[in-house]
C-alpha cells in the first residue's frame, strides 16, 4: 500500500519510451507543430491510452528541449536530454554498445565507462519521470533497449505499479551478452519488471539462462512458447514471468489503404515512371548495417554480371531513411552504400535508365504503400533483425496476391513468414538464388505463397499483440496480489 499519495499522478496507463509517439514540425512561417509520428507502436497503444488515463514518458528527439508537446486524450511527459546526454545515453551506449552487441557484433560494441553513469542516469530520470505520472497501482509498459534500467529503478520507487517490459531487439546468444561489462546490472534491472516480452523464445530462453547465472536467481527451464507456456524467474517473494510476443503492425489499416484507388493509381504510376519494366524490386529501410542493404546490392550486381538480371528489364528502388547519423558507424555504412549504389549505375545503368533508385529520405505513408504495392519483389535481407515490420507491411499490402518476398531467415518475421523466399544472407549464392527464383515465380505459385503470408499477418496484428502482453501482464500481477493477500 502506498502512503504519500500526494506523490502520485493520475494515469492509469503509462507507456514509457526512448521517444514520444510525437515529430516535431517547424512551419515555413515559424510556427511549431507537433505531429503523431505514425509508428505501429501509437496506433496500438493510442486506444488504450485513451481509453483510460494515459501516459507517455518519453524524450521529444531534440537537444535541450523543455518543450512538452500537447497530444489530445494522452498525458505527455518530456524527459529532456541534453547534448550530452545524447552523445552518451543514446549515440553511446544505446546505439553505439548496445544496439552492436544485440545485434551480433555486426560491428565492434564500445565499452566506455561514462557511457555506462550516463544511461545510469538518464534511465533514473525517465524512472522519476514514471513514478510521478502513474497513479497507484497503475500499469506501467516499459519499451526497449534504451531503458534496461528503468524496471528495477521504477519498483524501488513505486512498488505498487504493475509493470512490463517489451524488448524490440533481439536479445543475444549469451556468449556475446557475457561481454557487456555491466551485465549483472542489466540483467537485474529487467528482473524489476513483471512481465518481460521478446519477440522470439530464444530471446527468453537466453534471459532466463542470465538469470540463473548471474543474477542466481531459480528460474523454470521448459521451453518457452509463443504467447504461451511462459518461463519464471523467482526474486525473492516474487514471481517474474518471461514470455515471447512477437510484434506486428496495424494489417487492417495497410490493407485498406493498399485497396484505395488512389494507391492503385499511384503504384501504376510509379510503374510508368520508371519505364513500364518487366521487374520492380525494393528495399525499404532505416539506414542501418543491420539491415543488410549491402548484401541485396551485391546479389544484384553480380546477378546483372552474370546475366541472370536483365539491366533493360529490371529496377531497383532502395528507400532509406537516415538514421542515428552522427554515430561513426552509420556514418562508414552510408559511403559503402552509396559507393555500391554507383558502381551498378556506373555498370550497368544508361543514360535516364539507372538500374538503382535511390532515395537517402523517408517517403510520406501514402507513398511508400505505392510503392510497397507496385513491387514485384521485396527484398528484406537483414543480417540480423529483431522483427522487421517492412515484410509484414509488404504482405498487408498486397491483397491481390501479386508480388513476393524475399526474407533472411535472421529476421524475427522468418519464423511467421515461412512461405516466403527465404534465404541466408551471408550466403550470396543462396541470397541470389532466392531472388532468381522470386523474379521467376509463376503467378499461380506466387498467389498460393502470398495468400499463406497474409493469413499470418492479417491474423495478428499490433493490436492483438498488445493484448496479449497486457493481457498476459494483468493475469500475472492479479495472481501476485490473490497470493500476497492469502
Ligand atoms: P526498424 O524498427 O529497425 O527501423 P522495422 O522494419 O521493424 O525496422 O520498422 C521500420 C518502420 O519504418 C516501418 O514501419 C517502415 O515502413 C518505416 N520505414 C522504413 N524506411 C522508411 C522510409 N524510407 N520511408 C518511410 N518509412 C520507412
Ligand atoms: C528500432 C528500435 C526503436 C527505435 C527505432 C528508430 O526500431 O527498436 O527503439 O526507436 O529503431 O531508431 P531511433 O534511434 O531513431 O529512435
Amino acid at each position: 500500500g502506498a502512503t504519500a499519495d500526494h506523490h502520485f499522478g493520475d494515469a492509469e496507463f503509462v507507456v514509457v519510451a526512448n521517444r514520444l509517439p510525437v515529430d516535431k514540425e517547424v512551419l515555413p512561417d515559424g510556427t511549431v507543430n507537433w505531429k503523431r509520428s505514425p509508428g505501429g507502436l501509437v496506433t496500438a497503444l493510442e486506444p488504450i491510452l485513451r481509453s483510460q488515463t494515459g501516459a507517455w514518458v518519453g524524450w521529444s528527439g531534440i537537444a535541450d528541449s523543455n518543450d512538452n508537446p500537447d497530444i489530445e486524450g494522452i498525458d505527455i511527459h518530456a524527459v529532456p536530454l541534453s547534448t550530452q546526454e545524447i552523445a552518451e545515453y543514446y549515440e553511446g551506449f544505446s546505439n553505439a554498445t548496445l544496439w552492436p552487441l544485440y545485434h551480433d557484433l555486426l560491428v565492434k560494441p564500445e565499452y566506455h565507462r561514462e557511457w555506462w553513469d550516463t544511461y545510469v542516469d538518464v534511465n533514473r530520470r525517465f524512472a522519476e519521470e514514471t513514478a510521478k505520472a502513474a497513479a497507484e497501482g497503475a500499469v506501467v509498459w516499459i519499451q526497449d533497449y534504451q531503458l534496461q534500467l528503468v524496471p528495477k529503478m521504477l519498483r524501488m520507487l513505486r512498488p505498487d505499479l504493475k509493470i512490463g517490459f517489451f524488448l524490440h531487439i533481439p536479445f543475444p546468444p549469451v556468449e556475446l551478452f557475457m561481454q557487456l561489462p555491466w551485465r549483472t546490472e542489466i540483467v537485474e534491472g529487467l528482473l524489476g519488471a513483471d512481465l518481460i516480452g521478446f519477440h522470439l523464445p530464444g530471446g527468453a530462453q537466453n534471459f532466463l539462462f542470465l538469470a540463473r547465472r548471474l543474477a542466481g536467481q531459480a528460474t523454470s527451464k521448459g521451453t518457452v512458447g509463443v504467447r504461451s507456456r511462459f518461463g519464471v524467474v523467482q526474486v525473492g517473494f516474487r514471481t517474474v514471468r518471461v514470455g515471447a510476443f512477437p510484434i506486428s503492425i496495424d494489417s487492417g489499416d495497410l490493407d485498406a489503404k493498399a485497396k484505395s484507388k488512389e494507391i492503385r493509381n499511384r503504384a501504376r504510376e510509379i510503374r510508368k515512371d520508371l519505364g513500364n519494366p518487366k521487374t520492380i524490386m525494393l528495399g525499404v529501410d532505416r539506414l542501418d548495417y543491420t539491415k543488410g542493404i549491402d548484401v541485396r546490392l551485391k546479389a544484384i550486381s553480380e546477378m546483372l554480371e552474370e546475366k541472370r538480371l536483365d539491366p533493360e528489364e529490371t529496377v531497383m528502388i532502395q528507400l532509406a531513411t537516415p538514421s542515428r547519423e552522427r554515430v561513426e558507424s552509420y556514418v562508414q555504412m552510408r559511403a559503402g552504400i552509396e559507393q555500391l549504389v554507383g558502381n551498378i549505375n556506373g555498370s550497368f545503368g544508361s543514360v535516364g535508365q539507372p538500374v538503382v533508385q535511390y532515395l537517402h529520405r523517408p517517403v510520406p505513408r501514402d507513398e511508400l504503400i505505392a510503392f510497397f504495392v507496385a513491387a514485384d519483389v521485396m527484398l528484406v535481407t537483414p543480417l540480423r533483425d529483431g522483427m522487421n515490420l517492412v515484410a509484414k507491411e509488404y504482405v498487408a499490402c498486397r491483397s491481390d496476391l501479386g508480388g513476393s518476398l524475399v526474407l533472411s531467415e535472421f529476421t524475427g518475421a522468418a519464423s511467421e513468414l515461412r512461405s516466403a523466399y527465404q534465404a541466408n544472407p551471408y550466403d550470396l549464392e543462396g541470397v541470389k538464388d532466392a531472388i532468381e527464383a522470386a523474379v521467376g515465380q509463376t503467378t499461380a505459385d506466387g498467389r498460393k505463397r502470398m495468400r499463406a503470408l497474409r493469413r499470418q499477418v492479417m491474423a495478428h496484428d499490433v493490436a492483438k499483440w498488445a493484448e496479449s502482453f497486457l493481457g498476459t501482464l494483468a493475469s500475472v500481477t492479479e495472481t501476485a496480489t490473490d497470493a500476497n493477500r492469502g
